[in-house]
């Protein structure tokens, strides 16, 4: 029976770029909503951007530029990231939208009229990073834990919602529906924290301090809280109250959250949807932290990890298996590349790639490229349990994804493809092969072989569509996934008669080139991205950034090819200081003529490492249809010299 599904991620804050822990959330709410499409039921996708508050008013003052216009330019940056992530999501909302902005008044309107909002005085300690008070209990050392800032007392007349009123109503909710948040463990902290009063929860701020926000439809001095603002996203986005999406959707709400945002969707959303009379959502989800170096990722550290980055280096499907195999969902992860690095190789390059090549080259040498048939007596004595296995192991597949724990989901797969490469070592099929009295037994293998690596395509494509979709292809699958984009047949696996017998087989592919980081190894779909990554850099700096660009002349060292990469030169240069830098200008440049040569480069641009190399700056050039030209000198000037 097919059931819909309403997914929706956090809707992110304008007043930073997007990093590693929003793509994990958005991938995240991707896989499940491929999962959900795999399954037929209908989806609906929502993410999208929290515009109003002091913090984003803050950044917009940095760079010198109107709120509006800070908010226009920093939300197109998400809402164009997510498709280079193979992120297809469905509503994209802005909390500046006019129809969110209506639902957030007539909402106020509504719990306002039903007498649960009042007016009082409030005096408390304020973090402005969080922008909500806290109380003593919840600060470390007296300061605000994610901030690391002792709040500042504030006093002030506010409008606040009667939270207190619905708290028993929530712990029973909450008991009567165990899995209403899950994991177990942010449901039990949700519980320890209802076991003590709830206060009461501040729902505006003063205009006079605020501005940049929803005015309060019952007094226009004062603007709606973030908060308030932000969750009704959820229901404002489905046209709510009348909208058919809302009727359709609404009842199938699941949202993605991380544990930093655990409290506002475990009791102040649940507390909105009762005061307004809405059901409740079906579940909160919540994952823990993406960590670096087992601390936070913060833009002051400059450890923070761009997705777009890890992308044209390693490639997409890598990146996204990389998330949702090593994150226990629930608990917290270290990123580190090394570990990325180690995954792909071993668990793509070598399990799965390998197994890939290995049965397409086998269809080709033995049956010139041809899908067998098979002698159905025979078929039966070669299973070797493998059909059986491989068939039970798609329901246990489907538990972890409904249950949102996709590393688990990952590990029956690779457990399949382990079976699989075992199951080649137990047939041997260049035995088999040798003499013409087996050559059912080895029909059967191969055909085996062809129908287990259909399974593992369809079952790795929520999590990695273009590998799926390649292995389709070479498979020659007849899916929507090849001709529509999305594949939407689950149960086609289960058949076991997923390759057709007779059908002419492209020749085998490399899905995954192993990674050598150590030799600086390269590949060519690396090079290109690499190429990629160096024109992203190129392209990526704000023009009122230009004050902030250090140009200096430095004196080249060194100068070597990097191996594969035909249009790549590593280059060794004296800046005061020795630097290592990648250019992009092998085809205009011999590396021995470029010895001695003073030339201007960007000196405070952020590491990069590209092909393994991290580089240190960039080096400037006028590019014609010739080739490129070094921006240089015209006498020698001391190494480190800035340009002006
Ligand atoms: N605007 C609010 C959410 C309102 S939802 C009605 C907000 N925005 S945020 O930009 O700070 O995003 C927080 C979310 O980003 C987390 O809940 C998580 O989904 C994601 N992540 C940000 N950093 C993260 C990590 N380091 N690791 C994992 N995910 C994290 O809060």
């Amino acid at each position: 029976m097919t059931r819909p599904l309403y997914i929706t991620t956090p809707i992110y804050y304008v007043n930073a770029m997007p990093h590693l822990g929003h793509a994990y959330t958005t991938i995240a709410a991707d896989v499940v909503c491929r999962f959900n499409f795999m399954q037929q039921n209908e989806t609906l996708f929502l993410t999208g951007t929290d515009e109003h508050g002091d913090k984003i008013v803050r950044a917009a003052k940095k760079e010198n530029i109107s709120p509006r216009v800070y908010v226009d330019k920093i939300s197109k940056v998400f809402k164009e990231l997510w498709p280079q992530l193979n992120i297809k999501y469905d509503y994209f909302i802005r909390t500046s939208d006019p129809a969110h902005i209506a639902v957030v008044k007539q909402m106020l309107q509504k719990i306002y009229d039903a007498g649960d909002i009042y007016f009082s005085e409030y005096e408390g300690l304020y973090c402005f990073g969080c922008e909500r008070f806290f109380t003593k209990r919840e600060l470390v050392d007296g300061k605000c834990p994610d901030h690391l800032v002792e709040p500042e007392p504030i006093k002030e007349s506010n409008y606040f919602f009667k939270m207190s009123r619905y708290q028993d109503w929530l712990i029973d909710h909450i008991e009567k529906h165990p899995d209403f948040i899950r994991p177990e463990r942010y449901r039990n902290e949700i519980l320890a924290f209802l076991s003590e009063p709830l206060e009461d929860l501040c729902i505006s701020r003063p205009k006079k301090r605020l501005k940049w926000g929803i005015t309060l439809p019952f007094d226009k001095d004062y603007v709606t809280y973030v908060w308030f603002d932000a969750l009704l996203n959820y229901v404002s986005a489905l046209g709510y109250p009348d909208g058919e999406l809302f009727k359709k959707f609404w009842p199938y709400a699941q949202h993605i959250v991380a544990k930093d945002i655990l409290k506002p969707h475990g009791i102040y959303w649940p507390i909105m949807l009762k005061a307004a009379g809405i059901p409740m959502y079906n579940h909160l989800n919540v994952h823990g932290y993406w960590n670096v170096d087992q601390g936070k990722m913060s833009k002051s550290i400059g450890n923070v990890v761009e997705p777009l980055q890890l992308k044209n280096i390693y490639g997409l499907d890598a990146f996204r298996f990389f998330l949702m195999r090593d994150m226990v969902f629930g608990l917290d992860s270290n990123f580190s590349e090394q570990a990325l690095v180690q995954r792909i190789n071993a668990d793509l390059a070598n399990d799965l790639g390998n197994l890939f090549s290995r049965v397409i080259a086998m269809v080709h040498k033995y049956f010139k490229g041809i899908v067998p048939e098979v002698d159905p007596v025979v078929e039966d004595e070669f299973q070797l349990g493998l059909k059986s296995d491989m068939l039970a192991a798609i329901p246990e597949y489907e538990q972890s994804m409904e249950n949102f724990t996709f590393h688990k989901a990952l590990v029956t797969t690779w457990e399949l493809i382990a079976k699989m490469n075992r199951y080649v070592d137990v047939t041997s099929p260049w035995v088999l092969a040798k003499k013409k009295a087996s050559k059912k037994q080895l029909q059967v293998v191969i055909s085996n072989l062809l129908n287990g690596l259909g399974v593992i395509a369809g079952l790795i494509y929520p999590i990695m569509p273009d590998t799926s979709a390649a292995m389709q292809k070479h498979l020659g699958m007849d899916t929507d996934l090849i001709t529509k984009g999305r594949f939407n047949n689950l149960d086609m696996l289960k058949t076991w008669k997923i390759i057709k017998p007779g059908i002419q087989l492209p020749k085998g592919i490399t899905l995954f080139p192993r990674i050598d980081l150590k030799k600086n190894q390269a590949t060519p779909q690396n090079e290109a991205a690499a190429e990629d990554l160096l024109s992203v850099l190129k392209t990526e700096i704000p023009v009122e950034a230009f004050g902030a660009i250090d140009l200096r002349v430095v004196t080249i060292l060194s100068a070597e090819s990097i191996p594969r990469a035909k249009k790549l030169l590593k280059l060794e240069v004296d800046l005061g200081e020795k630097r290592t830098l990648v250019a992009g200008i092998a085809a205009s440049y011999k590396p021995e003529n470029l010895v001695g040569k003073q030339v201007i480069v960007v000196a405070n641009l952020k590491p990069a490492k590209i092909m393994g190399i991290v580089s240190n700056g960039m080096v400037l050039a006028a590019v014609d249809d010739k080739g490129c030209s070094l921006a240089t000198v015209d006498r020698k000037v001391k190494p480190g010299t800035p340009v002006g």
